[in-house]
């Protein structure tokens, strides 16, 4: 029997991102280990990110997202730092890898882990569960506009930023959405847009909804407002099953998300072609924390469960649910880093994940 050799590209970037991402390989190598030889990863590491870009001039090779494009998943911590301006560093790194691959869905569960402090006053805690559907192309973020228009001086400044929202974008995003909610227990997608004031883009993705809805007759439907969707958050959030929505909404959502369920730092995600054309790429949902940074007490969970995601994606089904369930002990055991309200270091949850996954088979 052959080793199954996955090729891993593993871009730590700036901050806590690197020490999540060595605390996800871990994890990675341990299973891989226990495996006998199924499967193993080879990992590249690709030094990009802030400081890459003070010695270099940019976030990356200039050839970088070519570089990525025969591996079998890209791995990535976090990018950011003070120094560089938020704006280069993610449109140079983040946003360049996931629109130059095409991984035009980010997907984002909001998972209710035990013994975890509890933000949200809600009855039945433990059983909500809920996927954010992040449209990861265009929308908000597909960097129309322009600044220093001629003929404005200093105090006159001028600065146009639009949003693309094209049908094959909504569609193809919407679709996915409907696909996932079949696989889920209630099959329920809502859709979130703000149509009432933005009256074009939002209102294809409205339309294009309405349509493809059409096809999914056994899938439930509901429209939002994302004003009104936040406070559903936090009001009804048994409501919620497959949520969809564009860029930068669900970029907010998910924070809010994240934070509902305990912390920021236990959020993952996954960044996906689903063609199949060009490699995923998975990261946490948090960003670089340069204010803890260097501490060694950066949750792990948020990376260690986008491993989780790569598994699953790579086809190690087993590994990705006996990983979930590994981090739920670690969790239940009251093994928490500061930000749930804990004493333990990164390493320490990771030793403890570990651990329990000897005990999981
Ligand atoms: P952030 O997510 O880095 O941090 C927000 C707050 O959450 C901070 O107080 C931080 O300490 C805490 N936090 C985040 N992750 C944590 C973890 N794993 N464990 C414990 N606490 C955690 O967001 P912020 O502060 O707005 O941005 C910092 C930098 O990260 C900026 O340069 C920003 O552009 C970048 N960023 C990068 C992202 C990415 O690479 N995907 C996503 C979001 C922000
Ligand atoms: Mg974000």
């Amino acid at each position: 029997n052959e080793t199954k050799k996955f090729r891993l590209a593993v871009i730590p970037g700036d901050g806590i991102g690197k020490e999540v991402v060595r605390e996800g390989l871990r994890v990675l190598d341990h299973l891989a280990e226990e495996s006998n030889g199924r499967f193993a990863f080879e990992s590249d590491f690709f030094p990009w990110g802030c400081e890459y870009y003070l010695e270099n001039g940019s976030m990356m090779d200039e050839n970088g997202v070519e570089k990525l494009k025969d591996y079998d998943a890209i791995y990535f911590g976090a990018v950011g730092f003070p120094g560089v301006p938020d704006h280069i560093s993610l449109w140079g790194l983040r946003i360049a890898i996931c629109q130059g691959l095409d991984q035009w869905a980010n997907i984002r569960p909001v998972e209710f882990l035990p013994g975890i402090p509890r933000r949200l006053n809600h009855p039945d805690v433990d059983s909500l569960n809920w996927v954010l559907i992040r449209e990861n192309s265009e929308g908000e973020y597909s960097g129309v506009g322009g600044r220093n228009f001629s003929g404005r001086g200093p105090g006159k400044e001028v600065a146009v930023q639009s949003s693309l929202f094209t049908e094959h974008g909504c569609e193809r995003i919407i679709r996915y959405a409907f696909d996932l909610a079949r696989t889920r227990k209630r099959k329920k997608v809502t859709s979130v847009t703000k149509s009432n004031a933005q009256q074009y883009g939002m209102v294809l993705w409205d339309e294009v909804f309405v349509r493809v809805s059409k096809d999914y007759p056994d899938v439930e439907t509901d429209q939002w407002l994302v004003d009104a969707m936040a406070a559903q958050f936090v009001l009804h959030p048994e409501e919620l099953e497959v949520v969809v929505a564009s860029n930068l909404f669900a970029d907010i959502l998910s924070d809010l998300g994240s934070a509902l369920s305990g912390s920021l730092g236990i959020a993952a995600s996954a960044n996906l072609n689903p063609e199949g054309r060009n490699p995923s790429m998975f990261e946490s949902v948090h960003g670089s924390a340069p204010d803890i940074a260097g501490k060694g007490i950066a949750n792990p969970i948020g990376t260690i469960g986008s491993a989780s995601l790569m598994l699953d994606h790579l086809g190690l089904t087993d590994e990705s649910k006996r990983l979930d369930t590994a981090i739920e002990d670690t969790t239940r055991q009251g093994v928490l880093t500061r930000d749930l309200g804990g004493t333990y270091s990164t390493v320490q949850i990771t030793d403890a994940i570990i651990k329990n996954l000897s005990e999981v088979k």
